[in-house]
């Protein structure tokens, strides 16, 4: 059985935050009908080809080359055992969006019993009901974006949300019953000092979430972040500075019982994101929405980031005008990135 994850992009944010380049737009409510309509059009062609095509295959001569090379097994189907929904701020959607995607994906794929269900959410974006509604579709993990338990920092970033109603969110959760909780926390920000980190660090790990996601500060072009650094009215932290609480973060969290099983992500025991191991190990995953990423059967390639141009291709018949192709991985290609993967993580 082959097992594959499911990644799904909702653009929508209330602000823009001032360092963040993803694809997410503010100011666009007026679209989001039309978007998960096109979602929803985008999953059924590419589901409806992905078992089309493995009914065909087994018949077909072309697919006797591939068992060969180990690609494929004579009683392969497909399963899935990740559904990772992130943005943007999935939650700033009503719940009846959300609950038609999960119902469509359950129609057109197989969903495993044991499968992780990921949304992520924004404090000041969601109720106590919302949350008790993504449980009840068997949403089974959420991710919480803090980044600060500074509320000066928090406003310095533009985010919309306080330090107080990250905690009422997570509380929420627990209320209404995720078991499985990551808390995203940024470091080597402007103005934010070691004692900074540490607080925020230290008031996260009080709560006990399952996993916490690590991220230094990227500058990225075109953000009101890089435009504020270089015009010299923020400065960054030196980086000897912000390599010292990347340690100091790494040696606390692992001292508090957390794992560092990637990069930026740490969690306690059993409790790793299948999500982001899936793209570790190269297992293939199909990406819905804007600007998502798709790697399947050694094909790599992503949907364009234009919100309107993305619409109009499903509207007008021309989905494949959506995507981007990045590469045809051939084995050789497959086991050299497997490789510099395995030498990345030592
Ligand atoms: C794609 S965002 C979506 C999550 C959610 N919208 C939020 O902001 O809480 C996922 C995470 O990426 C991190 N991130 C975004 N932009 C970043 C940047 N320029 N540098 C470092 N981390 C960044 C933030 O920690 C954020 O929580
Ligand atoms: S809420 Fe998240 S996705 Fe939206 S702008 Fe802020 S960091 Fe980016």
């Amino acid at each position: 059985m082959k097992k594959i994850g499911i990644y799904v992009h909702i653009p929508f944010c209330k602000k823009k935050c001032k360092y963040c380049d993803f694809v997410s737009f503010s100011g666009m409510e007026d679209r989001v009908e039309e978007y998960f309509n096109a979602l929803f059009e985008e999953i059924s062609i590419k589901s409806d080809e992905i078992y089309k095509n493995l009914e065909v295959n087994e018949e077909s001569d072309s697919v006797a080359n591939k068992y060969e090379n180990g690609k494929v097994n004579k009683n392969e189907r497909v399963e899935v055992d990740t559904i990772y929904i992130g943005g943007g701020t999935p939650s700033v959607v009503s719940e009846k969006y959300i609950e038609e995607l999960i119902y469509l994906i359950h129609k057109k794929f197989v969903i495993s019993e044991t499968a992780e269900i990921t949304i992520e959410v924004n404090p000041g974006t969601v109720s106590e009901e919302k949350l008790r509604n993504y449980i009840n579709l068997e949403i089974n993990r959420i991710s919480i974006g803090l980044q600060s338990a500074n509320n000066e920092l928090l406003k310095l970033l533009g985010r919309i949300h306080t330090y107080e109603e990250f905690e009422s969110t997570f509380e929420s959760a627990r209320k209404v019953g995720f078991k499985n909780i990551n808390v995203d926390l940024m470091i080597g920000l402007p103005k934010q000092s070691m004692k900074d980190v540490e607080e925020s660090l230290n008031k996260i790990i009080s709560k006990s979430p399952e996993h916490i996601s690590v991220y230094s500060l990227i500058l990225e072009e075109g953000t009101e972040m890089l435009e504020l650094i270089e015009k010299n009215i923020l400065k960054l932290p030196d980086e000897n500075l912000e390599r010292e609480m990347y340690w100091q973060v790494k040696k606390n969290l692992e001292e508090k019982g957390y794992t560092h099983y990637e990069i930026s992500n740490f969690a306690k025991n059993n409790y790793s994101s299948k999500h982001n191991m899936n793209c570790w190990n190269q297992h293939d995953y199909l990406g819905f929405g804007v600007s998502a990423h798709s790697y399947y059967d050694g094909i790599r390639y992503s949907n364009i980031t234009g919100l309107k141009t993305y619409i109009e291709n499903i509207k007008n018949n021309t989905p494949i005008y959506n995507v981007v192709f990045h590469e045809n991985q051939l084995k050789d290609d497959m086991m050299r990135e497997y490789m510099l993967l395995r030498i990345k993580e030592d």
